[in-house]
């Protein structure tokens, strides 16, 4: 089992003073004297760690303690600083409240120390993972980095912090860390250049020396021995128990782990070992012509090995030292460095070099060490800054570092002592006032916006005209001399005149933590911080990229003439940032205590440990809290916090949340002078009623956790049951439905056999059975057909021997009544009867005729040939004489309609047909052609109008013809005009008269018997027309031309009638000689149409195509 310790076992003194019994300065510090020599460093006051420095390793950090006190009360256990890491990390982690830890005490009072052991308890406790344990790695290897570079051995501190630190630890909402970021406050600078007695630079330089390897040193151009460099004091140049050359390697190490490059540490490196050689340079005075002395530099080896590192064009840099640019409105005067001014430039090179590098080195690790990611995170910072000192010699670092933890001492003030009491009385919670000292007007005093000593300070600087650290003090003098806590000799304050621990070159302040003496040398300087611009723009000029970047302000494109911010402005700026971040957190506070001032081990110096209780203020916090309440909380969050412990507010508390925590309190039977109900909030006396809330919350989150886990078990096994049960079910009924299917499926086809083989059976029986019927019937039918079959061929048999008789009896009984009507005819028919029924029938057979001969009666087309048959043979005559009747009578109807033009038309047509019919071949094709007569249409053609107007009579007939020749037989075309007294033959084209021959001259015409149109007109001989010879014409109209020619004979009394002849062949009269025209068959060579040729002198032979 567990055995559980407490704050109270074997205790050693008290270890919570508020316990403490009397309660006075002696016993508290009697107190802390019996638990230091117990080795037990740390006691509480409340909440508050009281550390005391054991200047020796105790056996209390190990791993084992660590897993002792995670996850423990606070006052559970014996005090220790893991306990209040702890106890922010988990308020951190499970309340979601930043958290700060403020450790505070003079230098080498182990705040440095203390800081790294939180870091390493958090470390410890909090998550693990590759990922996450890097973080870590890195978040605690920084500190070795920024401890060889920012630490340095004092009088009072052998690892004294140079600089202030504030790191804020981030992590995600499990508590995990997830990265982290530092800031520093101005690194003490001037320890580069000078270091005070019995003390040393900082550690990286004699790191660096014993550290590095032959060969690094080579590559740097630097020698191992100390006492080769001006900046390195010598005699405290080892320090005991340091072992320079290991840390070195650390460092080395670390750098590497927190994730430096390799050429990123070798330029740091190269930057460390130019400001040794920078110290190296000296200067000797060179009289000008002018009179003034100019500086120059000795001995250049180091210069130039210098400048070889930085890789700096040696005579820029040594320009730099003897020359001092000055630009003022646009205007550049150069004026010489006097030596002084030269060693003054030197050294603010060294000390800007040294403090830029350290500025790059944080925000380097920084960019190591930041969160990678955007998320919301939780806080723990830890504040870690130089303390309060006191040295032989104060100067302005001092001052700053002093005012630092007077802020400090401010915070806790104000939060521990002023905020918790004004709470009380804010609450209505009975209060005694506590008296305290506040310091707040000793931070006026330096910080006043108005008359402070920094705005004083900064004001001289900026005062054009002469300022020297003097006319500073006497400003002071005039303006602070009031002030309670500013002493000095020249003040108005007469009570110092006489004081001879006060030089006049100094003043003094009450601070609260003591009286420190400052001189004011280097002030001013120090506060204006000054690099003369030659040597920054010497310094960008370098080829080395980082010392680039550390003096931006070189940069000949970026000239500003402003001044930049003094380093006191700087300061008191970032403290102001500090303080407010600060209070935005939860503060848990570690009071580091010195014990003796010799850095030894057991030695406990009563004067020096009630010295800083007493400045501390921790008397009054421990009256403070032993009036007050360890622990107070606003009434909802209370309530929900414990609301398990009671059954009236679990699970829910209706009424108001302070009603709720009263029944809750006295449910738990907590005595009622624990507690106190303030306004909004409980507060709880002691931390014990606290502990015993939380034990019980503890206790009974155990058993909800149990009854969660049993609710939870429950129903996931049931759920799981019923899931279980329900798939049963299915997978049942599934089951049951298939066997069914399968069964019912078995009985069906069993069925079906059985019901089939019945079926057949039925069937088969059936079937016998109409079988036997079919045969049954067939065999009646069969004898029923045989029995009419007999029964029918008697019954016929029968009739017809009745019909036999019958006939037999008609034909009696006929001849038998011809016997008889004969006897009767004979008997009444004898004379005139066979006449009469001839007559008769004769006039019935008429009629009939008659009538049927009107109904099938033949058109009225005198060519219609058609006429009905003759229906009986004597008839005959009659009939073809009624047919004859009738087509005469037909005819004359159709004459009947004729006009008298188509009369004479036809008259034409008879004429032509009388000339030609059977007589010429050509004549069939006319009888359709209707005899126009003007073919040329003589008198519309304006081409014959002349032609028209010689011609007298009318024109009866114009037609264009051709004209043989008489000579080859070939045709020309001419216009055939015919009259009732002349023909005339024109040309076709002109109209022009060629013969015109009265008709009384002609003679004869001959026609050929064939299909052709020649035709001769033959001339009378002895007439007027003769003398030319007859005229051989041809034309397709032929049978018109000469029906009308004849005609006109025939219709004019005056005239024979001319011959026509027609014959295949005739003479014709050509001039003297007498011509035969020939008409013969045509060969098919000779084509279709007509050919004439002449043949000799008496022949002329045309060819006519066979029909
Ligand atoms: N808890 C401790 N255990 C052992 N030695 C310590 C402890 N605290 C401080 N010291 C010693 O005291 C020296 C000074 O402590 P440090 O933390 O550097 O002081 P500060 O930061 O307050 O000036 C350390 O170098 C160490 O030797
Ligand atoms: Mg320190």
């Amino acid at each position: 089992m567990e055995v559980k310790t407490s704050l109270l076992d074997n205790m050693i003194g008290v270890g919570d003073m508020v316990l403490i019994e009397p309660l006075s300065e002696d016993t508290f510090i009697e107190n802390l004297r019996k638990r230091f020599d117990h080795n037990e460093i740390y006691t509480y006051i409340g909440s508050v760690v009281i550390s005391m420095n054991p200047y020796k390793s105790l056996p209390i950090y190990t791993a084992e303690k660590v897993e002792e006190y995670r996850n423990r009360n606070f006052y559970e256990l014996s005090p220790h600083i893991y306990a209040l890491a702890d106890e922010a990390y988990r308020s951190l982690r499970d309340q979601d409240k930043d958290q700060c830890i403020l450790i505070t005490g003079e230098s080498g009072a182990g705040k440095t120390e203390a800081s790294k052991f939180v870091m390493s308890y958090v470390a410890a406790v909090c998550g693990k993972g590759q990922e996450v344990n890097k973080v870590k790695e890195q978040l605690l290897q920084s500190n070795p980095v920024l401890e060889a570079f920012g630490n340095a051995k004092t009088v009072r501190n052998d690892n004294s912090s140079r600089f202030g630190k504030y790191m804020d630890i981030e992590f995600d909402f499990k508590g995990d860390p997830l990265g982290g970021v530092i800031s520093n406050y101005l690194l003490e600078k001037s320890r580069v250049v000078k270091q005070p007695r019995g003390e040393r630079n900082f550690h990286i330089f004699y790191q660096l020396l014993s550290g590095a390897s032959d060969d690094t040193l080579q590559k740097l151009k630097l020698d191992r021995d100390f006492s080769k460099y001006n900046y390195l004091s010598l005699d405290s140049a080892t320090v005991n128990g340091l072992d320079d050359a290991a840390s070195f390697r650390t460092v080395r190490n670390a750098m590497q782990i927190v994730g430096f490059m390799e050429d990123e540490v070798q330029s740091v490196l190269e930057l460390v070992a130019a400001v040794l050689k920078l110290g190296n340079l000296e200067f000797k005075p060179e009289s000008r012509c002018n009179g003034f002395d100019e500086s120059r530099i000795k001995d250049k080896n180091d210069l130039k090995e210098m400048c070889e590192l930085l890789g700096i064009e040696q005579s820029v840099l040594e320009r730099a030292f003897s020359y001092r640019t000055v630009e003022a409105k646009m205007e550049k005067v150069s004026t010489t460095l006097n030596v002084a001014q030269a060693y003054y430039a030197r050294d603010a090179l060294a000390k800007n070099l040294y403090s830029r590098l350290f500025s790059w080195l944080v925000n380097r690790i920084n960019e190591s060490i930041k969160a990678q990611t955007k998320s919301r995170k939780k806080v723990m910072g830890v504040l870690d800054i130089y303390g309060f000192e006191i040295f032989e010699d104060n100067s302005f670092e001092q001052f700053i570092i002093n005012y630092c933890n007077e802020k400090l001492q401010q915070i806790f003030i104000e939060l521990t002592l002023r905020e918790e009491q004004e709470e009380y009385i804010r609450e209505g919670i009975e209060w005694t006032n506590i008296e305290y000292f506040n310091n707040a007007i000793i931070c006026d005093l330096i910080e006043n916006n108005k008359n402070g000593i920094l705005a004083m300070l900064d004001e001289e600087c900026l005062r054009p005209g002469t300022v020297t650290d003097e006319t500073f003090l006497d400003k002071l003098n005039t303006v602070c001399a009031e002030h309670q806590h500013f002493e000095s000799r020249q003040s108005k304050n007469s009570k110092f005149l006489t004081d001879h621990s006060l030089p006049h070159n100094c003043f003094r302040i009450q601070h609260y933590a003591g009286k420190v003496l400052y001189r004011v040398e280097g002030f001013v300087d120090k506060n204006n911080d000054l690099l003369y611009r030659d040597l920054s723009q010497a310094m960008y000029k370098a080829n080395q990229s980082l010392i680039k970047i550390l003096f931006p302000e070189g940069n000949p494109a970026k000239v500003n003439l402003k001044r930049p911010p003094t380093a006191g402005f700087q300061f008191r700026a970032s403290v102001g940032t500090l303080m407010k971040n600060l209070l935005t957190k939860n503060p848990n506070y570690i009071r580091c205590i010195k014990p003796n001032d010799k850095k030894a081990a057991h030695i406990f110096t009563d004067s020096l440990v009630c010295h800083q209780v007493r400045y501390l203020g921790l008397m009054e916090n421990v009256r403070v809290r032993r009036a007050g309440y360890a622990f107070r909380q606003a009434y909802e969050p209370c309530l929900e916090r414990y609301k398990m412990l009671c059954k009236q507010t679990w699970p829910h508390w209706k009424g108001p949340a302070r009603e709720g925590v009263e029944v809750l309190l006295k449910n738990l039977q907590v005595p009622a002078e624990e507690f106190a109900y303030g306004r909004s909030k409980i507060f709880i006396r002691n931390p014990r009623t606290l502990f015993f809330l939380e034990e019980k919350r503890r206790q009974c989150l155990e058993d909800l956790a149990t009854l969660i886990q049993k609710i939870y078990r429950g129903w996931k096994s049931r759920t799981h049951f019923l899931l279980l049960k329900k798939s049963q079910v299915v997978v049942a009924a599934w089951y049951r439905r298939f066997a069914q299917q399968k069964k019912y499926q078995n009985i069906r086809s069993s069925a079906l056999v059985v019901q089939s083989f019945i079926r057949g059976w039925k069937a088969r029986k059936l079937l016998r059975e109409l079988k036997h019927k079919k045969r049954c019937e067939e065999a009646v039918t069969t004898i029923s057909a045989y029995w009419h079959g007999t029964q029918a061929r008697r019954e016929l048999k029968r009739l017809k021997e009745e019909a036999r008789r019958k006939h037999a009896v008609a034909v009696i009984w006929a001849y038998w009544l011809g016997l008889k009507v004969r006897r009767d005819y004979r008997k009444f028919f004898r004379a005139n009867a066979g006449k009469k029924i001839y007559d008769f029938t004769i006039q019935r057979i008429m009629q009939k005729y008659f009538i049927g001969l009107k109904k099938t009666m033949p058109s009225m087309s005198p060519v219609d040939k058609s006429w009905p048959a003759r229906p009986y043979g004597f008839l005959d005559g009659t009939h073809q004489e009624l047919r004859r009747v009738f087509h005469l009578w037909r005819c004359k109807k159709y004459r009947g309609q004729f006009t008298e033009e188509k009369k004479a038309t036809y008259e034409e047509k008879l004429a032509a047909s009388e000339l030609f019919k059977d007589k010429k071949a050509l004549y069939p094709s006319s009888v359709g052609q209707p005899f126009k007569g003007d073919y040329v249409e003589i008198t519309k053609n304006p081409k014959y109008q002349k032609l028209n107007s010689l011609v007298e009579d009318k024109v009866l007939l114009a037609d264009v013809v051709s004209k043989i020749n008489r000579a080859n037989g070939k045709g020309a075309p001419r216009i055939f005009l015919l009259t009732k007294k002349s023909l005339v033959l024109a040309d076709q084209k002109t109209g022009q008269v060629k013969a015109s021959v009265p008709l009384l001259d002609l003679s004869s015409v001959s026609v050929s018997t064939q299909s052709d149109g020649f035709f001769a007109l033959k001339l009378k001989e002895g007439s007027t027309s003769a003398a030319k010879g007859d005229f051989l014409l041809s034309s397709d109209r032929l049978i018109e031309i000469i029906t009308k020619l004849h005609r006109i004979g025939a219709t004019s009394a005056d005239r024979n009638q001319i011959n026509i002849d027609i014959s295949d062949e005739f003479l014709v009269q050509f001039k003297q000689d007498k011509v035969c025209v020939k008409f013969i068959q045509g060969t098919p060579k000779n084509g279709n149409g007509v050919a004439c040729k002449r043949k000799n002198n008496r022949l002329l032979e045309v060819s006519v195509p066979s029909p």
